[in-house]
């Protein structure tokens, strides 16, 4: 349903294309950011998800723990004008397949996935329950960590 593509000088400016709604803002940054972010902070990778028609529908990046060497996803973001339509959870889902068939792909090895999210954002719970992450207790910066064993 989805493609994860790893963000290059080919697909940069598609990624910074795609928005949240307006609503949706303050749960997640610009796409621009998180490409800033990958490029110069060391430690995310940026992805645009594409449709099974190419088009770059949404931004995905993740991250491993220095600390503990769980896999964080970040910067999940459906384009507003394709949410809804199943996108999101099979981006999440073909994140995990990534890690799942490269598990040394960071150079550490694959054990756990984590994320963190308001606890408001409905959709967003809905998506990453739906694939089997569950609440672990942690709070960070006023989100919910949730983690799921791989
Ligand atoms: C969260 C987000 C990525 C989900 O993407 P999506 O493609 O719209 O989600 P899906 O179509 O895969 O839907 C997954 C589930 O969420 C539900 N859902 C979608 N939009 C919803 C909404 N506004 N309110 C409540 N549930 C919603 C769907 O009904 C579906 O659940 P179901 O299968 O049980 O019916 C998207 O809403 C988004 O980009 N939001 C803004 C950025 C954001 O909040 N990112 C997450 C940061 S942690």
């Amino acid at each position: 349903m989805v493609v994860l593509s790893p963000a290059t000088s080919d697909n940069w400016r598609e990624i910074t294309r795609v928005r949240s709604a307006d609503d949706q803002q303050q749960w997640v940054a610009q796409t621009s950011y998180y490409l800033c972010l990958s490029a110069y902070d060391g430690l995310w990778r940026s992805y645009a998800v594409q449709a099974d028609d190419g088009e770059v529908v949404g931004h995905v990046m993740w991250a491993v723990d220095p600390d503990d060497a769980s896999h964080w996803i970040g910067g999940l973001v459906i384009d507003v004008q394709h949410q809804g339509k199943g996108l999101g959870r099979a981006a999440v889902d073909a994140l995990l397949r990534l890690w799942e068939r490269e598990p040394d792909l960071s150079g550490t090895p694959y054990r756990e996935a984590a994320l963190s999210v308001a606890p408001e954002n409905e959709a967003a719970l809905r998506v990453y329950r739906s694939v089997g992450f569950v609440e672990s207790g942690e709070v960070e910066d006023d989100e919910i960590v949730l983690r799921r064993a791989r």
